[in-house]
Parts: structure tokens; C-alpha cells; sequence
């Protein structure tokens, strides 16, 4: 198939171009690099730096049979302050391409959405019929897109599939040898932090928050490998069924707490990394771990990656970094 990647020069969508490349599909990303990286795209696949307002129709018209759209900003702090981007990029940019789907007779999309849909849930595992509440503008530009999805997939003949993230951890490695992992400009993520502190040896991680009603007093979260994610969006593109809008979690259905995160990096790592409490992050929830029964029933995923191997991958890839960018710095200094 030929497929569009949008945002595929980010994270997620950097891995998920690299596995439809492996798989034989043809692939395009279109990536404004206001958060990706243009190296972070997959040898293989065709990049054009663009934007999903002006470019995405010209794409699409080159005989695009279905979209992966990753392209959005993600972090629920920065929602809060800065909500007209959100609903901007994340919405309207949405719109912007179901529109030109639409012009062009383009027919499915697999959709990047998030556990943020939920906020506070009131009950774990969380299943896709808990109502979504998003309590930062982030989580609702995403629940907002996911009713324009239905409504397009209702009105257009659209197969549509979002998948809902929990916790997304770890790095791939590329057939070639090369790893694709997370690098954001202001990491604000659990695992990248840690091993950030454990490969350079600087600073402390903080811990926000250790009175929570958890058997340690810290956050509980449900961590799911790239990898696993990524194959994920594969499947999902088998279940893009004209005229559907389907919704599914993806996590592994086990809670790790914020300190056995800390732990197993310790483990991985072989490092002391030095930690303390600091006040809570205002917005997260005690607890957060999916039900992912409904992919698992209709599409068979199973995760195979366990959090040791992603906190592994996760610091292969860190050390992979700090390689680069020493041997960078040597070849400046000569
Ligand atoms: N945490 C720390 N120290 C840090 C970073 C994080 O203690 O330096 C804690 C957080 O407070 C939280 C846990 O580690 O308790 C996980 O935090 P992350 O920022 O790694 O991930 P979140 O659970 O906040 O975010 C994830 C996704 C978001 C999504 C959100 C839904 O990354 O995209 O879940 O709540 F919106």
C-alpha cells in the first residue's frame, strides 16, 4: 500500500515509518520538524517537510490509499498554557486533513490518540466504553478529533481507527542497526529523565509526588514498548472498515509505579541514579493502566515487550546519543 505518515519524523511516528518500510509498504511523511527531527525518518520512505493545511491534498493525490496521522503537539502541561495551539494544531489540523481525504477519495486513517482521553478515570483497567473526560486541553483536542473521525467515517465511507495510548517507552532498531527513540527538545517523560541522569551522572531524577493512594505513594502507570505500539498501527490498518469509526486502547494491563521505574533503570543501567521526592506535577493521575481485551479480541495484538526491555532499548538508543553526538563534538574540535 501507499501510505501517508504524518508527524513521521516524530517519536512514534518515526517508528511506526520505520516498520511499514520493513513491511513493504510505500511510505511519505510529511513532518513540519516544529517537534521531529529529519534524520529520525526511516531510510526508505520519501520526506517532505510540509504542513497538513497546504500539503496534505497534493499528497494524497498521488494515489495514497490510507493515512497514519501522528502529527500533533502532545504534552498535557503545555496544553494548559498555551490551549489555541492545541486546538489549532491538534483539531484543525485534523480537520484539515479529513477534508482533504475527503476531496481526494482517500479511505482510511488510523489515528494517534491517548489515555489523556479519559483523565481521571474512574475505574482501572480503563476499557474504551469509559466515558471521555480529558481534564487538559490536550486530552480534548484529541476526543474532539475522534468525533470528527466518526462523523467522516459516518458521512464519507471513511474506515477510521483511533488508538488510544497509555504509557509509551523504548526505541527501535532499525534492520540497519540504527535506533529510533525519543528525543524531545524539554523531555518531560518518566524514562527518558531517569536514564538522562544515569548517562550523565548529573543531577537527580525527581519523583513528583509520593502520597498518592498507591501501595508506594507514587504514580502507577501502564507502559507499552514502541515496538509493540507501532505493530499495533499496522493492524489497525487492516480494521479501517468503511463507514466505522473504531476505538482501542493500547497498554499491557499491568500499573508500574513511578519507584519501580526508578528501580528497573537501576537494574538496566547498572547505575546508582540518585532520585528525590518533589511535589506532586499538578494533572496526573494516581493510577492509569489499560484493558487493551477489545484490540487483543478483534485484531489479536498482543504486547511481547516487557518494561525491562524497554527501559533496555530506551538506553541503548540514550547511549547510541551521547555517542553521536561526543564523536559530533570531537570532529568540531579538530
Ligand atoms: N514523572 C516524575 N518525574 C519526571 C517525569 C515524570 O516523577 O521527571 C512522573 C509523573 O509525575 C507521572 C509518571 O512519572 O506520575 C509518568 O509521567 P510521564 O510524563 O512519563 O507520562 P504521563 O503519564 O504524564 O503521560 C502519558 C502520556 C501523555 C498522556 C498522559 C495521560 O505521555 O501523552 O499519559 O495522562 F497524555
Amino acid at each position: 500500500m501507499k501510505l501517508l505518515v504524518t508527524g513521521g519524523a516524530g517519536y512514534i511516528g518515526s517508528v511506526v515509518a520505520a516498520q511499514l518500510v520493513e513491511a513493504g509498504h510505500q511510505v511519505v511523511v510529511l513532518d513540519d520538524l516544529s517537534t521531529g527531527h529529519a534524520d529520525a525518518v526511516p531510510a526508505g520512505a520519501v520526506f517532505v517537510r510540509g504542513d497538513l493545511r497546504s500539503d496534505a491534498r497534493r499528497l494524497l493525490a498521488t494515489g495514497v490509499d490510507a493515512v497514519l496521522h501522528f502529527a500533533a503537539k502532545s504534552l498535557v502541561g503545555e496544553s494548559a498554557a498555551e490551549p489555541g495551539r492545541y486546538w489549532a494544531d491538534n483539531l484543525g489540523g485534523t480537520l484539515a486533513l479529513l477534508e482533504a481525504m475527503r476531496a481526494e477519495g482517500t479511505r482510511g486513517i488510523v489515528f494517534s490518540s491517548t489515555a489523556a482521553a479519559y483523565g481521571e478515570p474512574g475505574q482501572v483497567p480503563v476499557t474504551e466504553t469509559a466515558p471521555p473526560r480529558p481534564t487538559s486541553p490536550y486530552g480534548a483536542s484529541k476526543v474532539a478529533a475522534d468525533t470528527a473521525l466518526a462523523e467522516y467515517a459516518r458521512m464519507h465511507r471513511m474506515g477510521a481507527v483511533s488508538l488510544r495510548y497509555f504509557n509509551v517507552a523504548g526505541a527501535h532498531q532499525a534492520a540497519a542497526g540504527g535506533w529510533a527513540g525519543e528525543r524531545h527538545a524539554n523531555e518531560t517523560h518518566l524514562i527518558p529523565n531517569v536514564l538522562a541522569v544515569a548517562l550523565t551522572g548529573q543531577g537527580q531524577v525527581a519523583i513528583f509526588g509520593d502520597d498518592y493512594p498507591t501501595p508506594d505513594g507514587t504514580c502507577i502507570r501502564d507502559y507499552i514498548h514502541v515496538g509493540d505500539l507501532a505493530r499495533a498501527h499496522l493492524l489497525a490498518l487492516r480494521a479501517c472498515v468503511p463507514g466505522e469509526h473504531r476505538i482501542y486502547n493500547l497498554g499491557s494491563g499491568a500499573g508500574f509505579s513511578n519507584r519501580t521505574v526508578l528501580d528497573t533503570c537501576r537494574e538496566v543501567t547498572g547505575r546508582e541514579i540518585p532520585a528525590r521526592t518533589a511535589p506532586r506535577r499538578p494533572g496526573d493521575p494516581a493510577v492509569l493502566v489499560a484493558s487493551s481485551d477489545r484490540i487483543r479480541a478483534d485484531l489479536g495484538w498482543v504486547p511481547e515487550l516487557g518494561l525491562p526491555a524497554m527501559v533496555a532499548d530506551a538506553w541503548s538508543f540514550a547511549q547510541a546519543r551521547l555517542g553521536q553526538s561526543t564523536a559530533g563534538s570531537q570532529s568540531h574540535g579538530r
